[in-house]
C-alpha cells in the first residue's frame, strides 16, 4: 500500500497526519520542545547551511533529497516503509496470524518499554556528539557529523510518533521524556550506559559509529521483525539512514588507520605520536573500549524479558526470515558465554546450555560481533597493504564488561582471567589512559577551508552523492 508523502505540511509525513487532527495537534504541540531541545542539546558549532540528505518520502524513486539547508529548518518527517497489507507475523506463538495494526492490550507495556528505550538512544548521541563540530578534520567530515545528527533526531520523531499515535496519554508523557533526560546527565541520564559516555574527539567519534550505532542497527534489525507493524515499518526505513551511520564510522577509522600506516611506513617508526599521527596501540585501546561497552548493550547472556519478548511477537532474531527452525524455539537450545566455577572457588570462562529463548540476547550479540570482524579485516588490510606486520583485534568477549556474566570479573584483551589488583595495574595497557586522551585531544584542531584536511587522517575516496572532497559542504556562520 502506497501512502502520499505530505511534504508540504507542518511535519512531513507519510501517515496521513492531516486524517487524525488529535494526533497532528499533539505531535505540532511536541514540534516546539523538540526543536527546543536541539536548540539547546544540539550541534554548538555555528553554521549558516550545510548539505544534507532529507528524506522526504521511502518510495523507490529516491527518498533521498540532497541539498544546502540551515539546519534548523531541516524537515524532520515522519516516514514508515510501505505498507504490506499481507504480511503475517513470522514467529513466536501468533506466528502465520496477519500483522497487528493496533496495540494489543497484553503487550502495550512491553511494546511501549522496548519503543522507549530505542527512542532514549537516538536524541542521546545527538548530544554526545555536540562539541565535536569545532575540531571536525575537514568539511566533508563535519557534513557527515551533521547528517548522523539530524537523522538521529529524525530517528526520535519515529519513536515518538508511535508513542503519540498508539499509546495515548502515558505514550505522550514518555515522549516528553525522551527530551529531558540528557545524555551523561547525573539526575536524569538516558537510559542505556553507552549513551551517557563523552564523545569527546573524532577517533571516539569513528568508534562509537562504528560500534555503537552498529549495536542500534541490530535493535532495530530485531524490531523490523515486530508483530506491530507500525513499528516494524518504522524500523525499516530507519535502517536505510542507518547504512549511512555505519559508512561514516567503517570508513572514518579505514582513514585513521590508513594516515597512521602511511606515517609509520614514510618515517620506519612505530612511535608516531611526535609526526603528528594516532599510534596503533591508542587506535586498538579505542576500539577495545567503543567494542566493550556496546557489548554491553546486548543484555545479559540470558534473559526471560527478551524470551518472552520474542514469544509474544515483539522483537524477533536478525535475519528472522532467514532462519532455519521453526520460529519459535520452544524445544532448541543454545550455549551462552557464563562463568565457570569448578568447584575450588576458582571462577574460569566458559560456556553454558540454556533454551534458545532464554539465550537471545547471546544470538544477537554473536550476530553483532561477527559484523564487527568485519571491520577488523578491513583495518588489518589497510596495515598489510601499507606492508606493516602489525594488526588490531577485537577483545575478548569477557574483556571491560559491566553487563551479563562478566560483569563481576576482570579479564585481558586475551581472555585471561585477572585479579582486581591486575586490573587496576594493567588496564592502562588496553584501554585508553588520560594520556592517549589528552595526546587525542591535542590533534583535534578544526580544519575548516574547502578541500583541507587534517594530518592525523587520510582524505576519504568520495565524497557525499557524487560531489568531490573540496565540494563546500558546510557555509560556516
Ligand atoms: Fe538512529
Ligand atoms: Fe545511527
Amino acid at each position: 500500500m502506497t501512502t502520499a508523502s505530505d511534504y508540504s505540511e507542518k511535519i512531513p509525513n507519510n501517515v496521513e497526519l492531516r486524517e487524525d487532527r488529535r494526533l497532528q495537534r499533539a505531535l505540532e504541540s511536541w514540534q516546539p520542545n523538540f526543536l527546543n531541545w536541539w536548540e539547546s542539546m544540539g550541534p554548538t558549532l555555528p553554521t549558516q547551511d550545510v548539505y544534507l540528505r532529507t528524506a522526504i518520502n521511502v518510495g523507490r524513486e529516491g527518498w533521498a533529497h540532497f541539498g544546502h539547508v540551515a539546519m534548523k529548518d531541516y524537515r524532520w518527517g515522519i516516514f514508515l516503509a510501505e505498507r504490506d497489507p499481507g504480511r503475517q507475523i513470522g514467529f513466536g506463538a501468533h506466528k502465520g496470524e496477519p500483522a497487528w495494526q493496533k496495540v494489543p492490550g497484553e503487550y502495550r507495556a512491553d511494546l511501549q518499554r522496548l519503543i522507549v528505550i530505542q527512542g532514549d538512544t537516538e536524541p542521546a548521541s545527538v548530544e554526545q556528539q555536540r562539541n565535536l563540530g569545532a575540531t571536525a578534520p575537514s568539511l566533508y567530515d563535519l557534513r557527515n557529523l551533521f547528517q548522523v545528527n539530524v537523522e538521529e533526531g529524525r530517528h526520535l520523531w519515529a519513536m515518538v510518533y508511535l508513542l503519540h499515535a498508539y499509546f495515548g496519554r502515558e505514550g505522550r508523557e514518555e515522549a516528553e521524556e525522551l527530551l529531558h533526560r540528557n545524555s551523561g546527565s547525573l539526575e536524569s541520564p538516558r537510559i542505556l550506559g553507552a549513551f551517557n559516555e563523552e564523545t569527546p574527539d573524532w577517533l571516539s567519534f569513528y568508534m562509537f559509529t562504528y560500534f555503537t550505532d552498529r549495536d542500534g542497527k541490530y535493535q532495530l534489525g530485531t524490531l523490523k521483525e515486530s508483530a506491530f507493524d507500525p513499528l516494524s515499518r518504522t524500523c525499516e526505513f530507519m535502517l536505510k539512514e542507518e547504512a549511512h551511520h555505519m559508512m561514516v564510522g567503517t570508513t572514518g577509522v579505514d582513514r585513521v588507520v590508513e594516515r597512521t600506516a602511511q606515517v609509520m611506513v614514510e618515517n620506519d617508526t612505530d612511535d608516531v605520536a611526535a609526526l603528528g599521527a594516532i599510534p596503533l596501540p591508542v587506535i586498538q585501546k579505542y576500539l577495545n573500549f567503543h567494542y566493550s561497552v556496546s557489548l554491553d548493550l546486548f543484555g545479559g547472556e540470558t534473559s526471560t524479558n527478551v524470551a518472552n519478548y520474542f514469544t509474544a511477537g515483539l522483537k524477533g532474531r536478525w535475519l528472522e526470515g532467514r532462519r532455519q527452525d521453526d520460529h519459535q524455539l520452544a524445544s532448541d537450545s543454545i550455549m551462552v558465554d557464563a562463568l565457570d566455577d569448578a568447584g575450588d572457588g576458582q571462577p574460569s570462562i566458559g560456556q553454558l546450555e540454556v533454551s534458545a529463548l532464554v539465550g537471545l540476547n547471546t544470538d544477537l550479540r554473536r550476530e553483532y560481533i561477527a559484523d564487527c570482524q568485519g571491520g577488523v579485516n578491513r583495518w588489518n588490510k589497510i596495515l598489510a597493504g601499507a606492508g606493516l606486520p602489525h594488526r588490531v583485534k577485537l577483545p575478548h568477549i569477557a574483556f571491560n564488561r559491566r553487563v551479563g556474566a562478566f560483569a563481576g570479573i576482570e579479564a585481558s584483551p586475551d581472555g585471561e582471567l585477572l585479579s582486581a589488583d591486575e586490573w587496576a595495574a594493567r588496564q592502562g595497557e588496553w584501554l585508553p589512559t588520560d594520556v592517549d586522551k589528552t595526546y587525542v585531544r591535542s590533534l583535534m584542531r578544526p580544519v575548516h577551508e574547502r578541500g583541507k584536511i587534517a594530518a592525523w587522517i587520510a582524505p576519504p575516496r568520495n565524497g557525499i552523492n557524487g560531489k568531490p572532497f573540496d565540494y563546500d559542504y558546510v557555509h560556516l556562520a
